[in-house]
C-alpha cells in the first residue's frame, strides 16, 4: 500500500472517530440537567444571548426551600457551544449583602434576567424584574446592570418604573383625558372596561409604568425592545430602548389590554414577530398563548395556544411557563421553546422544558418530546 493511501485511511479513521465523539446529546425536558460540575443548572426564568458563536444562559439563581424563590445570590451565567454541555460561568450579577437599603439587597425578588449585547458601546446590558425586599410584588420595577465582559461581573445601575410622564403611542386623546374612580372594583364589567381603556396607565402616569415578567428583543436593525407585563399584569407594554439599551426612549405601546399575559418571549421569523406568553396563575402552569405582528410595536394578532398534545399538556404548556425562545446557531429559521417547570416549595429544583418549535399553517407550535436532540432540525 502506498504511503499516500495509508495517510488517507488514517485521516478517514480519525474523522470517523471525531464524528462518533460529537454524537449529539439528548435534551430531556423536565429532568435534572447537570452542568460541567455535575450540578443541576441553576438559571431559572432564563434568557439567552448568542455571542461569539456561543450560547450564554442567564437566569435566577435559586436556593433550597420556599425562601429560595427570593434572590439570595443573584443571576447565574452558563455557557455552551451546543446547548447540551453547559459550563458554569459563576454569578454574573450578585445581590448586595451589606446594605439593606440597596435596591438589590439580599432577599429581594429578582426575576427573569435577560442580557443583550450593544454593538455600539461594546457593553453587555442586563434588564430584569425587581421587587424590593419585603414588599411582596408591589414595587413592579425593572432594573439595569451592565458589564464589559459577557459573563460579568455586571454592575447594578438603577431600578425604575419606565416611561414616567409618557403616554403609550396607541393611546387616543380621549383615553388621555378620561377620568376614573380608582376605588371601583376592577373585576366587574365596569372595572374591566376602565382597565381596558387605560385606567392603570393613567394611575401610573407620573410615577412610571409597572414592569413585572419581562424579556428583551434586539431587532435586525439593532434597535432593542423591553417587553413586560404592566398595569397590574393586565397588559403587556412593548417599550423601545435607547441606542445604548440602557434607558427608555419613551416610545411604547400597550398590547392586549386586560388579557393578563405574563412570561413573554419574542422571536422573529420571515419578517414577522412572534410572541409566546402565559396567563397569570403564579407558579402554577396554565395554557400557553401566542401572537404575531408585522411590526414589533403592533398591531399584534392572537394565534391561540401554541401547544399541541394531550388535553393536560395543552392546558399546562407541558407543565411549564414560557421564558425564552432560542434561535439555533447555524440553523436559520429554527427555534427552541424554553420554559420553566417551577418548584415553588423547593425553588432550586425547578426544571427546564425545552422543545423544538414547528409550524402549522404559519403558526408556531410546540409538541412534547420526552427526549430529542438538535438533529431534529435537520429532518
Ligand atoms: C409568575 C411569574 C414568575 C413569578 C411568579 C411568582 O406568574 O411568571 O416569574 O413572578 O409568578 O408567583
Amino acid at each position: 500500500m502506498s504511503k499516500k493511501l495509508y495517510i488517507c485511511i488514517f485521516a478517514l479513521l480519525s474523522l470517523m472517530a471525531c464524528g462518533a465523539e460529537q454524537e449529539l446529546k439528548s435534551i430531556i425536558p423536565g429532568e435534572i440537567w447537570p452542568d460541567n460540575n455535575g450540578e443541576h443548572i441553576n438559571a431559572h426564568g432564563g434568557g439567552f444571548l448568542v455571542y461569539n458563536d456561543t450560547y450564554y444562559w442567564f437566569g435566577e439563581h435559586k436556593t433550597a426551600g420556599k425562601a429560595g424563590n427570593r434572590a439570595n445570590v443573584g443571576v447565574s451565567c452558563y455557557s455552551s457551544k451546543n446547548l447540551t454541555d453547559w459550563t458554569n460561568e459563576g454569578i454574573a450579577l450578585r445581590v448586595v449583602e451589606d446594605n439593606p437599603q440597596h435596591d438589590i439587597t439580599i432577599g429581594c425578588v429578582l426575576e427573569r434576567p435577560k442580557v443583550i449585547y450593544n454593538e455600539k458601546t461594546g457593553k453587555f446590558v442586563m434588564w430584569f424584574h425587581l421587587e424590593l425586599k419585603d414588599q411582596g410584588y408591589a414595587a413592579a420595577r425593572t432594573a439595569l446592570a451592565v458589564a464589559d465582559k459577557v459573563t460579568g461581573p455586571y454592575t447594578f445601575v438603577k431600578s425604575l418604573r419606565p416611561n414616567a410622564g409618557q403616554w403609550p403611542l396607541n393611546f387616543t386623546e380621549e383615553q388621555k383625558n378620561a377620568t376614573y374612580d380608582y376605588s371601583i372594583n376592577r373585576w366587574n364589567n365596569e372595572g374591566r372596561a376602565a382597565v381596558i381603556n387605560g385606567m392603570f396607565v393613567m394611575r401610573d402616569f407620573e410615577g412610571g409604568q409597572m414592569s413585572r415578567d419581562m424579556t428583551l428583543f434586539v431587532d435586525d436593525d439593532g434597535k432593542a425592545y423591553h417587553i413586560a407585563s404592566a398595569e397590574d399584569n393586565g397588559t403587556i407594554h412593548i417599550r423601545e430602548l435607547t441606542d445604548d439599551y440602557q434607558d427608555f426612549t419613551g416610545r411604547y405601546v400597550r398590547v392586549f389590554p386586560d388579557k393578563r399575559n405574563e412570561a413573554p418571549a419574542i422571536f422573529k421569523h420571515n419578517n414577522k414577530y412572534y410572541m409566546f406568553s402565559s396567563g397569570c396563575t403564579g407558579w402554577k402552569p396554565n395554557p400557553g398563548r401566542s401572537a404575531v405582528a408585522d411590526d414589533i410595536m403592533g398591531e399584534w394578532t392572537e394565534l391561540g395556544n401554541f401547544c399541541r398534545g394531550t388535553d393536560k399538556e395543552v392546558k399546562t404548556t407541558f407543565g411549564s411557563q414560557s421564558t425564552y425562545v432560542i434561535p439555533v446557531i447555524g440553523e436559520e429559521g429554527q427555534f427552541i421553546y424554553c420554559g420553566d417547570r417551577w418548584r415553588p416549595n423547593n425553588a432550586i429544583d425547578g426544571r427546564y422544558i425545552w422543545l423544538p418549535i414547528t409550524w402549522e399553517d404559519e403558526k408556531p407550535v410546540v409538541k412534547w418530546y420526552s427526549q430529542w436532540d438538535l438533529s431534529f432540525f435537520e429532518k
